[in-house]
């Protein structure tokens, strides 16, 4: 059975960047509650590129850094919950704007655990006989933020990140694994809900659905069935915390990250921490932050590095990679 390999990584944001300062200017916050109660400083917010134009632009440096053209791709994953349509979707988008003809495409949407599910899927499609392909998580929230509510306006930011996967590796891409999912928690983290033919029924159009969350609800969700989650996986694989090198966790927010080192008795260091910089990127948050790593020497593709990957989010859904580079 050939195994995937993780051969390349890259992430693009978009430029313009709005401060926690920025938005104190526009709403009643202030960068000493923000940076306090979630370690966000700053977000990149698109001015004019949607989903698929960021999605695109890391599918283009994945090729460029594989010396690959892109005919030589079998497949690509779109992590997102922030597609430009419905219909077609933000991965055949990208497949048209890299020009990679002979991919199928298609997107994945379980928000902020998008791209563990999507690696997830992926490491199957390549032990099913498909050569490459390429799995990005990406988001435009900034198109779903009420901008009047500070409640959720200051947590999300808009970015892309993505992998190369190959058939080309030497032993199991992903070691152990356990995604969950829990619709009847659901409502506690919602966006872009349609409503049934308000014409036709007479009933009045309603306003577009924006990002609601019960902020302590989520919060509660992750440290408590979060680190579980993981600890289950590490047992499956007969790994303890000190085994990992890195732990990619989705960046909602560093208290979250306090708790679940410390409920795993593990070094706080390991938790490896971006949202400073980018806020929440749901889907793009773990393939940003591993893309980063590997930039700036942290971690290697070629080390034989151990990685525990875990999303949590709406859904509800979590889950965790344990991911072998
Ligand atoms: O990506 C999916 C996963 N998402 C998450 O994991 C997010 C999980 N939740 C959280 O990270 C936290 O619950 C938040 C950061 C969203 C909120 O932190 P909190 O400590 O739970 O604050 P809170 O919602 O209980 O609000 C505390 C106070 C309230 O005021 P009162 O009622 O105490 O007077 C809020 O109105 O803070 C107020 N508040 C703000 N104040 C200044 C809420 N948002 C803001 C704001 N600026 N932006």
């Amino acid at each position: 059975m050939p195994f995937a390999k993780i051969t390349q990584t890259a992430h693009y944001v978009p430029d313009n960047i709005v401060s926690n300062d920025d938005l104190a200017k526009i709403m009643d916050t202030s960068d000493e509650w923000i940076y306090s109660r979630t370690g966000i400083k700053q977000r990149h917010i698109t001015v004019d590129e949607n989903t698929s134009d960021l999605a695109a632009k890391v599918g283009e440096q994945l090729l460029l850094q594989a010396d690959l053209s892109a005919d030589q791709i079998d497949f690509i994953i779109v992590a997102t919950i922030s597609p430009d349509s419905s219909m077609p979707s933000t991965a055949a988008l990208v497949q048209a704007k890299i020009g990679a003809h002979r991919a199928f495409a298609y997107d994945l949407t379980a928000a902020c655990s998008g791209f563990v599910f999507a690696l997830s899927t992926a490491e199957k499609l390549i032990a099913g006989g498909y050569t490459r392909g390429m799995v990005i998580g990406a988001e435009v929230l900034s198109k779903s933020l009420d901008w009047s509510d500070r409640s959720t306006a200051v947590l999300f930011g808009d970015g892309a990140g993505g992998v190369l996967l190959e058939n080309t590796g030497t032993k199991p891409l992903i070691i152990a694994e356990h995604l969950r999912t829990d619709g009847s928690r659901g409502n506690s983290l919602t966006s872009n809900h349609l409503e049934l033919q308000p014409e036709l029924l007479g009933r009045s159009k309603p306003v577009a659905e924006f990002i609601k969350m019960d902020g302590r609800a989520i919060f509660d969700f992750a440290v408590r069935d979060v680190p579980k989650n993981i600890q289950e996986t590490l047992e499956k694989a007969s790994l303890k915390p000190e085994d990992i090198d890195y732990f990619l966790l989705h960046q909602a927010n560093s208290r979250i990250l306090d708790k679940m080192a410390k409920k795993l008795g593990a070094e706080r260091s390991k938790f490896l921490q971006n949202m400073q910089d980018y806020g929440n990127t749901s889907a793009a948050s773990i393939p940003i932050l591993l893309s980063e790593a590997v930039k700036n020497g942290k971690l290697s593709l070629d080390r034989n590095s151990k990685i525990v990957q875990t999303g949590f989010g709406g859904g509800l859904t979590w889950g965790t990679l344990i991911v072998n580079l």
